[in-house]
């Protein structure tokens, strides 16, 4: 049986995709992987942060987390990512973050890593998944196996019925409307349990 390294990676201005980060480290983490969150570094400038309290509270209370790095892709069989939707699209941080991979990518790093990803948005047809597939774009540059929940559980129907990747939307006090935390689970799950049979297939 391999031992699966999954890697959750996320960028979070006011914390919806670090719940959701934390949700997928729990089931990871059951599902038996060695289990890594990290967040994408922020690019925004100070005075942007401190415009809106949530943000500069956000960053504040995760500045523990350690930040993602060529390693943790390198180290990890399984990448979860999760990132808000900007204009339907991925954040600058996460493309940033991406876009710093080209060495690794060069070097054939990235291939036949399992990956899937997450997102939420302020509405609940806001672009979420236009931004998971932008996601899935780069990720076919990579080589990467994409797994996508699709309908594979109950839980997604539950959750808003994304099969691209678990997506929430957040209400006008913060918190996530959708009851997506199985369906976070199923998908981290899922990812571990592909990610392990393609370890598997390879040894
Ligand atoms: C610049 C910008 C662009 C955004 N674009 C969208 C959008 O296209 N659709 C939408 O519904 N919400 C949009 N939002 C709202 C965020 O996607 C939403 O608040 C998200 O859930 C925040 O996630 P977080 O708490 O992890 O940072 C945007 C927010 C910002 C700051």
């Amino acid at each position: 049986m391999a031992d699966v390294n999954l890697a959750v990676i996320y960028y979070s201005s006011t914390g919806t995709n670090y719940e959701l980060a934390k949700w997928a480290e729990e089931a990871g983490k059951e599902a038996g992987a060695n289990v890594k969150v990290v967040r994408v570094p922020e690019l925004a400038p100070e005075e942007a942060i401190a415009s809106n309290p949530a943000w500069k509270e956000h960053l504040e209370a995760t500045k523990d987390v350690p930040e993602a790095t060529s390693d943790d892709i390198e180290w990890a069989d399984a990448l979860l990512f999760s990132m808000p939707t900007r204009f339907g699209n991925l954040p600058a941080q996460m493309k940033q973050f991406l876009d710093e991979q080209g060495g690794l990518w060069a070097n054939g790093k990235t291939v036949n890593k399992v990956v899937s990803g997450m997102t939420s948005a302020q509405n609940p047809h806001g672009g979420q998944e236009a931004t998971i597939l932008s996601l899935y774009t780069s990720m076919a540059h990579w080589g990467a196996i994409i797994v996508p929940p699709g309908y594979s559980d109950q839980s997604i129907f539950a959750g808003g019925g994304n099969p691209y990747g678990t997506s929430a939307s957040q209400g006008q006090d913060g918190n996530i409307v959708e009851d997506v935390e199985a369906a976070v689970k199923h998908q981290a799950k899922r990812l571990v349990d592909v990610a392990t049979w393609v370890k598997n297939g390879q040894q």
